[in-house]
């Protein structure tokens, strides 16, 4: 480990002079560079929300609201549906704007293309930050042992063997490296209250569709909770579900450990892909009328899922918005994305699932969005929202 410190430091010190002289990486944004961004128009405003009185504070705070920020392309929007994109809430909505390298990000990629794009920061994250303590609690984003064994470079601890081949990180993945302290300084704190959590961004994300109408919601990880949420809710108005890499795994959350594999699962999302109730049919009088089954075999490289007994419930709302998931190659969510694939389809769901590997698209990890493959990626999204 002190070996690894001490390389991985000096990778650093090198990457940053490299860098100030070619005008890349974090020194992209130096005065003396030109900015690769896309020109657009900025415009932001908080939708959703409402006052609360506090007679403590003798006064009412404003609670609950969803803070949004529209990028419009300076030479105009040619799209009939703008991009909705809804992050994990681990980094903020400033994630889809550039990279940890500072490349451009993926709403550069859509502005070029023609896109309104809409960025989120989800409720009690950043901008969306909430006044109301005792039901919004905090908790950590992410820390830099999270970032590293589950984002950046999991091929060093090999929780699963996909992750040998894990390679589109920039640089080297861990402290010290100045494209990983970088991300590292983007993960902020979001609420432990998930049913909160789901709540409003339920409410104030149809809110918002009611008010820009049929969008392409792109979501990332955790942050597909909340496009399943809007499309059981207002589902006429999510032109399309587009998931990169789906967090909402079936009732649990997985993490990889290749000599015991039932390691590291912990129950969650009572619901199935939310924690909150969404429209099963036939109606459910509480998340415990979900009769469940274990199936498959659980290695490291091919997780078990957890699936409903037959006959199943169905998701009629969510099944009337066209699926897609996205999985990298070398990423965790290889190893476990078809539980979400498979549970949506038993539930009458018609979902596509396209994994990167399968395209010839090699190397990818949970963050694929931003790695140095970013662009390529974003080619393939295009290509299947063009087909639509
Ligand atoms: C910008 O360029 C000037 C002139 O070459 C140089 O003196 C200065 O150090 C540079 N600044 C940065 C931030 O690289
Ligand atoms: C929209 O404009 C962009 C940028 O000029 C261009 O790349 C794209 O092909 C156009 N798309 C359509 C559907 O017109
Ligand atoms: C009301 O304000 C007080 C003082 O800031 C705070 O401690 C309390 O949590 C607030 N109540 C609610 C429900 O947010
Ligand atoms: C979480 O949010 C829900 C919905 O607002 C609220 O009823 C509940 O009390 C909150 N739980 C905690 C632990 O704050
Ligand atoms: C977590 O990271 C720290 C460095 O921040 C390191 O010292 C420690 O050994 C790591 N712990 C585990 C369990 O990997
Ligand atoms: C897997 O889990 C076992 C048992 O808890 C533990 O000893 C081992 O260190 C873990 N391996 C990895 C790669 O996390
Ligand atoms: C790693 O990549 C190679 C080359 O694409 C492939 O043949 C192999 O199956 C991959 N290994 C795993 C465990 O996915
Ligand atoms: C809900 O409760 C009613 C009344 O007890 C019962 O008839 C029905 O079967 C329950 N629904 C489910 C899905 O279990
Ligand atoms: C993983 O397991 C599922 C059953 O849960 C099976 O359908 C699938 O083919 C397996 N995938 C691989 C790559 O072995």
């Amino acid at each position: 480990m002190r070996w690894l410190t001490t390389v991985s430091l000096a990778f650093g010190a090198l990457a940053r002079l490299t860098d100030a002289a070619s005008c890349t990486g974090v020194w992209a944004v130096s005065p003396n560079c030109t900015s690769n961004e896309v020109a657009y128009k900025r415009d932001f405003f908080y939708i959703g929300g409402e006052y609360v009185y506090n007679a403590s504070l003798s006064g009412s705070i404003f609670s609950d609201q969803l803070y949004v920020e529209k990028l419009t392309p300076q030479t105009g929007v040619n799209r009939t549906n703008p991009i909705v994109f809804i992050s994990a809430g681990v980094p903020s909505g400033a994630v889809w704007l550039n990279t940890p390298d500072n490349r451009r990000g993926w709403a550069s990629y859509f502005l070029d293309h023609g896109y309104q794009v809409y960025i989120l920061d989800i409720t009690s994250v950043g901008r969306s930050a909430q006044p109301q303590f005792s039901v919004f609690p905090m908790k950590i984003g992410s820390t830099d042992n999270i970032t590293r064994n589950d984002y950046t470079a999991p091929e060093l601890i090999d929780p699963y063997p996909q992750s040998q081949n894990h390679t589109q990180w920039p640089g080297t993945g861990v402290r010290g490296d100045p494209y990983f302290d970088a991300f590292m300084a983007a993960m902020i704190p979001l609420t432990s209250n998930a049913t909160r959590l789901e709540l409003t961004m339920r409410k104030n994300g149809c809110q918002l569709l009611e008010m820009i109408g049929s969008s392409f919601v792109v979501s990332h990880s955790a942050g597909s909770t909340y496009a399943t949420l809007l499309s059981d809710e207002c589902p006429s108005l999510v032109k399309a579900s587009v998931n990169i890499e789906p967090g909402n795994t079936p009732f649990q959350s997985l993490v990889g450990n290749s000599t015991v594999p039932a390691v590291g699962r912990t129950s969650a999302r009572p619901y199935g892909l939310t924690t909150t109730e969404i429209g099963y049919v036939p109606a459910l009088n509480s998340s415990s009328d979900l009769e469940t089954v274990t199936v498959g075999e659980d290695t490291a490289g091919n997780r078990s899922c957890i699936m409903q007994t037959e006959p199943a419930h169905q998701l009629p709302n969510i099944a009337k918005v066209p699926y897609v998931a996205f999985t990298g190659a070398a990423s965790p969510h290889i190893t476990y994305d078809h539980c979400l694939i498979n549970y949506l389809k038993q539930a009458g769901v018609d979902p596509e699932w396209i994994k990167l590997g399968d395209l010839g698209i090699l190397g990818n990890g949970h963050f694929m969005y931003l790695e140095k493959n970013s662009d390529e990626i974003a080619a393939v999204v295009l290509d299947w929202m063009e087909s639509r």
